[in-house]
């Protein structure tokens, strides 16, 4: 085991993806105890004699997950890999919506001065972002498509955008998220019909863009969207899966066969947290307008409700464990 910090856990975020693993029946998964939240930041509240990269008062961006260190994927710097993982609210741990919390010190990353704590509750899903941009090889210059204009399409939109995409393009069923990503600096939107084809999305897309895209991050999980995602991107090109469907999709293989677009699986994030601080530190990311509603800890079923049903569009919706900081 690595050092300890003990952050204070001063802000945890809710969305609504996290209600799934709630249900008892999804993923066989068996839940006998609170085990929210795993987007967290916090203020340092104590560190262990061993810790010296940290000290009371600093501020922190919490990597939920941390590997085994033993195994050979731990070993090999593959820890999100490793199968004995101990990741904030995945059972049978803890999540870290909570007031108080202890975590390894070396998987809590210091925030700059001029990134908030707010803001550092984000990290963890942009580093999904800059994890799927890496995993999909996005390059200066590239086109690229993203399926799902949901909390982590968005923040995979800012990631490709700040690791060179030039032209950019998103698609959700819901105006609102469009309109998100719009602000978000998108170059064109689909607003794609329950009755549209993928045949007819495709070529939407490519009109658009008038060019096939290099790379397609698929942020839905919904088999459609994987199948187009197949069908539209360029030849050679690469398709990253982030979203989490069905167990088991019908798909366009010949696609990945005979024109050898590439299928990349994207899991969480492996060293990836500097790189997320960093964009936000320097401005090649801006967090702030995907946080869109607060609740004190108090309100938590009134978050949950909201991220649950969509009312008032919301894309982050922040839990203040700490209500006293904030309010
Ligand atoms: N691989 C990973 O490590 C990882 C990490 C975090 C989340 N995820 C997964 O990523 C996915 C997205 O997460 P999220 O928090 O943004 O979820 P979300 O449900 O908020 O967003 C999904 C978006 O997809 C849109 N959508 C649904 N059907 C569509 C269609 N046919 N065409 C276009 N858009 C469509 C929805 O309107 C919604 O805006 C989820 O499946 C989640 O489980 C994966
Ligand atoms: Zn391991």
């Amino acid at each position: 085991m690595g050092p300890k910090a003990r952050p204070k856990c001063r802000l945890a975020t809710v969305s609504p993806h996290k209600l799934r693993i709630q249900n008892p029946e999804s993923r066989n998964m068996w839940i006998r105890r609170p085990l929210l939240g795993h987007e967290a930041s916090g203020t340092v509240l104590e560190v262990g004699k061993n810790v010296k990269t940290l000290k009371p008062g600093d501020r922190v961006a919490i990597e939920p997950g941390v590997g085994c260190r033993t195994c050979s994927f731990c070993k090999k710097g593959k820890y999100h890999l490793c199968s004995d993982m101990i990741f904030c609210a995945s059972p049978p741990y803890d999540g870290n919506l909570c007031r108080y919390y202890v975590h390894d010190a070396d998987f809590c990353f210091k925030l700059p001065d001029n990134v908030s704590l707010e803001e550092g509750t984000l990290i963890e899903p942009l580093a999904v972002g800059v994890h799927a941009c890496k995993r999909a090889k996005v390059r200066f210059g590239d086109v690229v498509l993203i399926l799902g204009a949901g909390p982590i399409g968005l923040v995979t939109l800012l990631a490709a955008k700040a690791m060179g995409a030039t032209k950019t393009i998103i698609t959700d069923l819901v105006g609102g998220r469009l309109d998100k990503a719009k602000e978000l600096g998108v170059d064109y939107t689909l607003k794609i019909e329950k009755n549209m084809t993928e045949v007819e999305t495709v070529s939407k897309i490519g009109e658009l863009l008038q060019e096939a895209p290099d790379v397609s991050l698929e942020c839905t999980g919904v088999e459609q969207c994987v199948r187009v995602a197949l069908e539209a991107t360029k030849t050679g090109g690469v398709v990253a899966l982030v979203g989490l469907g069905k167990f088991e999709l019908t798909l366009p293989l010949e696609n990945a066969i005979l024109r050898e677009v590439d299928i990349r699986g994207v899991f969480r994030y492996n060293n990836d947290y500097p790189a997320a601080i960093e964009m936000v530190k320097t401005g090649k990311v801006d967090l702030k307008p995907l946080i869109t509603h607060h609740f004190r800890i108090q309100d938590s079923g009134k978050a949950f409700h909201m991220a649950k049903t969509g009312e008032g569009n919301p894309i982050k919706i922040l839990i203040h464990p700490n209500p006293d900081d904030y309010y």
